[in-house]
Order: structure tokens, then sequence, then C-alpha cells
């Protein structure tokens, strides 16, 4: 009788063995977990198309973060609902904005929680656009502005290193925009403080829920004209080029499930740390799934976190962070 030559299932024989041989872990460590917070009191409100993940107003604040810090999370990344919107985004990058109020109480009850504060201006726009619109009456249409942009997101960012962010993280993409941020946080003696750069943002239907919870949609067009076309790998990596090349500490692949490739890729040709954002809709499909009983939700959570950390990612963020850690400790 021939034997296999080869039989890969010698290592898969007891749970201990497979221990011994498994090359990818989870760890607290890698996860991000992001919050919504908003103005008012009182307030503890369930987004609805993300199932336990809510906004939370300041006075509401310390229970969640307790909740946080007990399960071992060590970093959260922070967005603003903030109460008025204008043409310039203003309430980004003003100094008693939501976030800057949000990432001031935080400090003052966590201070050695990492706070990440995600710099963009289209929470804050009544036009819901990352950047400066400008009307072309000529072309008759909207143009998002680069350079005009770049100055507002310089101030937000600065903004929010003076209320304590531990890292700026730009979203924006426009170009320039980790130089212009480096800039603008070195001159204002923020010279420690890194940049986690969105690098590789897709124009992705993955973020239809977070437009909901952050009631950032845009009110017209789309953001094709500054985030990236799903279909394209190679401008990826120039994405990423520019961003290592303009002094980012960190770099993004956003999304993250249909962009797995790329994560491999970028963490082949790129010795940053590199961050996988599993965002909104890759949650809320999870779950929908799980609420009708059609999946193990757990399973299917850990098995996907692995994949991201197997695909080369180093971090997580993820709204499944608290499960995660509750699950990483069992
Ligand atoms: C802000 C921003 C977005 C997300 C993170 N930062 C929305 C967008 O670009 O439209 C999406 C996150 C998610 O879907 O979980 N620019």
């Amino acid at each position: 009788m021939a034997f296999p030559i080869i039989r890969n299932r010698r290592l898969r024989g007891s749970a201990a063995l497979r221990n011994l041989v498994r090359e990818t872990n989870v760890t607290i460590h890698d996860l991000i977990y992001p919050i919504f917070i908003t103005h008012g009191t009182g307030i503890k409100d369930e987004i609805s198309s993300m199932p336990g993940v809510y906004h939370y107003s300041l006075d509401l604040l310390e229970e969640e973060l307790q909740e946080i810090v007990d399960l071992g999370i060590q970093s959260i990344l922070v967005f603003g609902v903030p109460d008025h919107k204008d043409a310039h985004g203003s309430s980004a990058y003003d100094a008693h904005g939501i976030v800057q109020q949000a990432t001031r109480r935080i400090k003052e009850l966590h201070p050695q929680l990492v706070v990440i504060a995600d710099t963009c201006l289209c929470q804050f726009t009544d036009h819901g656009h990352c950047g400066v619109v400008h009307f072309d009456e000529q072309k008759q249409r909207a143009d998002v502005l680069n350079d005009e942009s770049l100055e507002l997101l310089v101030r937000t960012a600065v903004s929010q290193a003076e209320a304590g962010a531990d890292i700026i993280a730009p979203s924006n993409m426009m170009d320039g925009f980790v130089y212009a941020i480096r800039q603008g946080l070195d001159e204002a003696g923020y010279d420690q403080i890194p940049i986690m750069s969105y690098s590789v943002k897709f124009a992705s239907a993955f973020y239809g829920p977070f437009r909901e919870a952050a009631h950032s949609a845009p009110q017209f067009g789309d953001r094709k004209t500054y985030q990236m076309d799903p279909a394209n790998g190679r401008e990826a990596l120039r994405e990423a080029q520019s961003d290592v090349l303009e002094g980012a500490d960190f770099l993004m692949v956003k999304p993250a499930l249909a962009y797995m490739d790329l994560i491999r890729q970028l963490r082949d040709q790129f010795d940053l740390p590199l961050v996988a954002y599993n965002v909104s809709a890759e949650y809320s499909m999870v779950k929908a799934a799980a609420m009708q009983g059609w999946i193990d939700e757990r399973a299917i959570i850990m098995e996907t976190m692995i994949g991201f950390k197997r695909a080369g990612a180093d971090l997580i963020i993820t709204y499944f962070a608290k499960d995660v850690a509750r699950w990483l400790r069992e």
C-alpha cells in the first residue's frame, strides 16, 4: 500500500498540538475601539444599524470608559457628532468642539488610555464632504478643494493635540495631508504626537452605517474624487508610499474585509505599523446575520480578527473590540 508522502494532519490531532503550531494570535493590545460622542446630557442612543454601538453624551462617557478600561482595551478612536455644522466645518477645530471636550474628559478620567482622534471635516460640514467645497459655475459642478482643505485639517489636528489626543488619525484623503499635519503639529510643539494615516481609504459602500451614526453622509455627490476606486491596488501602494515619505507613523487599509490583498501588500512593502479598519458595514452584516441566528457570531468574529492579523495587520480598529476583549479573557 502506498502511504501519503505528506501528512499535514499530523499537526492538527489535538488542541494542544494546534496551539503549538498556531502562527497568528489576536491579543488585547491589537484592538482599537471606536466611540461616538455627542452634545447634550443623559444620552445613550443605540445606532440602529449598529446594534451594541451607542452615541454617548459627555456626562455618560464615564461608565462606558470604565467598561473599556476594565476589559483591558488600551486605545480608543474618538468620533464626535457636533451640534452645529457649517460650510467650513468650524466645529472640527473649535477648542470647545465635541471631540476636544471629549478628549479632555477622557484624559482626565483615564490618562493612560490612548486617545486617537479622527481628523476629518465631514461630520462638521453642512455639505458632508471631507474638505472645502467650491461650486464651479462654468463646469456646473462642485469640487472639494485640496489645499484650502489642508489648512482646516491642520487646525483640526492641532486643536485635537492641544486637547490631549495621543495620536492624530487623518481620514480625509486630501493630497499632502500627512505632510501638512506633520508640519502643523511640529510648529505647534507636538513633534512627539504620531500620525496614524488612513493611507489607503476607498470610496466604499461599507461606510453606510457609520454615516448614519456620525451624520456625515455627503449631501450631494459622493467622495470618489478623493477616496480611492475599489478597483485600484497599485494606486493603493502609491498612496501608502506618499504617506511614508510625508512622515506617517502608521499606515492603514480601510475597509478591511474586501481589501485583504492590500493589507498583505502593504505589510510586505512597508515597515510601519499597519492598521486594518474593520468598518461599520462589516460590523452590521455580522450583527444582522447573528440576530437572525444564521451564524455563530463569536466564531465568525474571531475568525475575521485572525484573518486581519494573518493578512499582515498589526492593529485592528473594530466595533467588536469589547466582545473580542471579553472572549480573549475566557
Ligand atoms: C470620516 C470617516 C468615515 C469613517 C471613518 N472616518 C466615513 C467616511 O469616510 O465616509 C468610516 C468608518 C466606518 O464605516 O466604520 N471621513
